[in-house]
């Protein structure tokens, strides 16, 4: 497969796209990233990069950072995780809170908001500092010694986290949280607001691409480990949207706000794209469209 190739086939494709949707205006400091912004990374089973556009523009990864999040905590936790979290699409908004009462403060999936606060608790309890974990973790798998968080979108979300507050404290309330609500909230805003590119994104979910295997060669996770992440990202990474994702794109992906999607290939590559425009989902607009282009062009999915 000709990857430079392809990337600059997709990135013709996509330019109508690119620009389309709004910038997430919730978090303040994320709203004045340019909406005409376009990068896309490849990143081979075996370590190889290719890119094309903004692709070594870091931006903030936001949600993103939910796969490794629960990736590092099953690396260390095993099942045990799924007492806690379930895992099924919900239908509903990244930060709704509607099903957190009806199923008594356990939330849908590790990947809304609710999950993923539980899922940092529970790194914060294994590790005593879930935020520093993951950027160790990234920077390694990255091979970008210079990741850093944001602290200006850190302080951004935390002046306006009253819903990440109110998810946090209504589970607290189902004895679903083991650390103090701030300490929690510190360390999720944090994990949020690390900045990284397409190509150090790309390179860091290779793991995912290698059924588990580290950029090292050593093993993070089992293959079923591995394989359940995939399942999950397929099924709940894109949010209420997973179902179109599925549709369109036919690959395990993890969106955020600020903008990218990382998506895999288990067996094949990993990859990031990223434009700052997002559809009323959250996700990427031309972000979505690029990496349906890219498994119609390849004919690459899991399906
Ligand atoms: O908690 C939040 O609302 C943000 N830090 C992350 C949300 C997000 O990226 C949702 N994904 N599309």
């Amino acid at each position: 497969m000709d990857y430079q190739a392809v990337l600059d086939e997709v990135a013709t494709r996509v330019a109508p796209e690119i620009g389309r949707g709004q910038v997430a205006r919730y978090i303040p400091a994320l709203a004045s990233v340019e909406l005409g912004r376009f990068g896309m990374a490849i990143a081979d089973a075996d370590g190889s990069v290719y890119g094309v556009g903004d692709w070594e523009v870091p931006f903030s990864v936001q949600s993103i950072s939910k796969a490794f999040s629960l990736a590092l905590v099953l690396a260390q936790d095993g099942e045990t995780l799924w007492r806690r979290v379930g895992r099924e699409p919900s239908g509903n908004p990244f930060n709704s809170l509607v099903q957190l009462e009806y199923e008594n403060g356990i939330p849908r999936n590790p990947f809304i908001n609710a999950g993923a606060l539980v899922v940092t608790d529970r790194l914060q309890s294994l590790t005593g500092d879930a935020s520093t974990t993951m950027l160790d973790f990234l920077r390694a798998e990255s091979g970008n010694p210079e990741l850093a968080f944001d602290a200006a979108v850190a302080a951004s979300e935390t002046e306006h986290g009253d819903r990440n507050a109110a998810l946090a404290h209504f589970m607290a309330s189902y004895g679903n949280l083991d650390n103090p609500v701030p300490t929690l909230l510190e360390h999720y805003f944090w994990q949020c607001s690390i900045e990284m590119s397409c190509r150090d994104l790309a390179l860091a979910a290779g793991f995912l691409a290698r059924h588990g295997v580290s950029s090292d060669g050593s093993r993070l996770l089992t293959r079923s480990e591995a394989k359940r992440i995939n399942a999950v990202m397929l099924t709940c990474g894109t949010y209420d949207a997973a179902g179109d994702f599925a549709y369109r794109v036919g690959l395990p992906g993890k969106s955020g706000v600020g903008g990218g999607i990382v998506a895999v290939v288990p067996g094949r590559c990993a990859l990031c794209v990223w434009s700052p425009g997002l559809d009323a989902r959250g996700n990427s607009v031309a972000g979505v469209s690029a990496l349906d282009h890219f498994t119609t062009l390849t004919g690459w999915s899991v399906f």
